[in-house]
């Protein structure tokens, strides 16, 4: 679905990818792990092409999407769930899913969606005309994920989606993620927590310094590198 070749990719004239090859396939959920600075959300950033790809290749489907620019990449399916904050804290709860989406579909498809994410996320229907800044963080993180779901992608790119959550609800987004798979939608998905990351994910990638340093499935967490790293508490 989702194929990354040889990618190098930065800022200016900072290198930041060094050449990575990152495959994501149909329901599939994939992770990326590494410690800070490895360029995780830069892989991210460059499938989107909102980072300097200076060589390699991103095909999604087949096509080769590269150069393509974030709005049409959008329009594809591909959907970004940004690391941080990303609502319009002034903008009420209805507001945040309707706006974006509006522009790309017609009123009976948007209405659909927005049906869909109160389903999975009834707080937000209770809370729909509500500024969104008055969400809880949880909330606010169930909102972004909805905006993003509100786009209908068929590829979600998550960067650090459990960022500040309650172990609780880093429980619940994990089983929401999960049901997306079902409902067959493939996921990217940056996580800090490397053991919730393998654990979660059908394959995880090792990023350090911009180099995929290891690959594989939930074997992984057996590995004496990761082992130690979890030790080391780096992650
Ligand atoms: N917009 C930018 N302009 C210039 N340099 C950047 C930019 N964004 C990131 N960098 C640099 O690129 C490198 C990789 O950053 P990246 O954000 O991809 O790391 P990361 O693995 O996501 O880290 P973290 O776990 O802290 O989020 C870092 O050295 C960072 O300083
Ligand atoms: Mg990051």
């Amino acid at each position: 679905m989702l194929d990354i070749k040889d990618l190098h990719s930065g800022y200016g004239e900072l290198r930041v990818l060094k050449g990575i090859d990152i495959e994501v396939g149909e329901n599939e959920i994939v992770a990326l792990i590494g410690p800070n600075g490895a360029g995780k959300s830069t892989v991210i950033k460059s499938v989107f092409n909102i980072s300097d790809v200076t060589s390699g290749n991103i095909t999604f489907k087949g096509q080769d999407i590269t150069s393509l620019k974030t709005h049409e990449i959008i329009k594809l399916g591909i959907s970004y769930l940004n690391q941080g904050k990303i609502n319009f804290t002034n903008l009420t709860v209805r507001e945040n899913l309707t706006i974006g989406a509006d522009q790309i579909f017609d009123p009976g498809t948007v209405q659909d969606g927005l049906e869909k994410v109160y389903t999975k996320f009834p707080d937000l229907k209770t809370k729909e005309n509500e500024l969104a800044y008055t969400l809880s963080g949880g909330q606010q993180q169930m909102l972004a994920l909805g905006r993003s779901l509100m786009q209908r992608p068929s590829l979600l790119l998550m960067d650090e989606p459990s960022l500040g959550l309650s172990p609780k609800l880093q429980q619940e987004l994990f089983a929401t993620i999960a049901s997306l798979r079902d409902e067959g939608i493939s996921m990217l998905i940056v996580e800090q927590n490397a053991k919730k990351a393998i654990e979660l994910a059908d394959r995880t990638y090792l990023l350090e310094d911009g180099n995929v340093v290891l690959e594989g499935g939930k074997e992984i967490l057996e590995n004496e590198a990761i082992r130690n790293v979890y030790l080391g508490g780096r992650y």
